[in-house]
């Protein structure tokens, strides 16, 4: 089943202190955001890659990526203030149907077998998102008192890819718009229409490279791959 998908990459990584866009830090020889879309662009069911970038960024961007295979379905599209700007950006640029998914750049060891469980999953249902079942004991406090342990069974630590229809994703992203809600993920925003959002268990290299001890975490991940696939 064809999907396309927006990666947003516009952001500017203050949390990982690099005094430039974390994305163009290099895993191994590669910029990471080459990791994140090698998968998407090798992927023939992949029909548009689109990249939602700053314009301070673009002449780098462009330079990486002349020597990506598959460039002709890479679209780049200027992304806004917060991420859900960009994404909002990125769908403008879509094609109006089929299943769309949205990726952070900075999450370079996605999975196709993931990516493909999410379309068929977004095909069915609508909405999908990939997570994993949250490993630690979770509390909820008030400052720094405990006010209560919160059952793990049922909690989910949410990751992307996330795969919509494209209407459920369009129609979720103009409410938030029309009403001034910030959400953190696109799943929050479809929530908000009482649209379903199914899970599908992904796996816990699928990390987001958000502080400097992350970059040790991914070289091992690298590694390992390397290894044992
Ligand atoms: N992003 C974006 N547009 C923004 C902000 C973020 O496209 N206005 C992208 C980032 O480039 C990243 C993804 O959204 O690929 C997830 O965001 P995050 O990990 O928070 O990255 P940054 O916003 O760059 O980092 P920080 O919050 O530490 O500044
Ligand atoms: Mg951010």
């Amino acid at each position: 089943m064809d999907y396309q998908v927006i990666i947003p990459a516009a952001g500017s990584g203050k949390r990982m202190g690099a005094g430039h866009n974390k994305l163009f830090l290099k895993l191994g020889k590669r910029p990471i955001i080459l990791h994140t879309m090698d998968v998407f662009t090798a992927d023939p069911n992949c029909r548009k890659v689109i990249l939602v970038i700053q314009h301070n960024d673009e002449e780098y961007f462009k330079e990486i990526l002349e020597d990506v295979d598959h460039s002709p379905k890479i679209q780049l599209v200027y992304g806004g203030n917060e991420r859900q700007d960009s994404v909002y950006n990125g769908l403008k640029a879509a094609y109006a149907d089929g299943i769309i998914l949205v990726h952070d750049g900075a999450r370079p060891f996605i999975r196709l077998k993931t990516i493909s469980q999410l379309v068929r999953s977004a095909v069915e249902s609508g909405a999908a998102i990939a997570a994993v079942p949250v490993k630690d004991t979770i509390k909820k406090a008030v400052g720094h008192e405990v006010v209560e342990t919160v059952e793990r069974s049922s909690l989910w630590q949410v990751q992307t890819p996330q795969a919509f229809r494209f209407s459920v994703l369009l129609n979720a992203h103009e409410q938030a718009r029309n009403e001034c809600f910030l959400g953190t993920d696109e799943a929050s925003l479809v929530e908000r229409t009482s649209h379903t959002v199914k899970i599908v268990e992904s796996d816990y290299d699928n990390i987001k490279l958000t502080t400097p001890e992350d970059l040790y975490f991914a070289e091992a991940i690298m590694e390992k791959r390397k290894r044992f696939g």
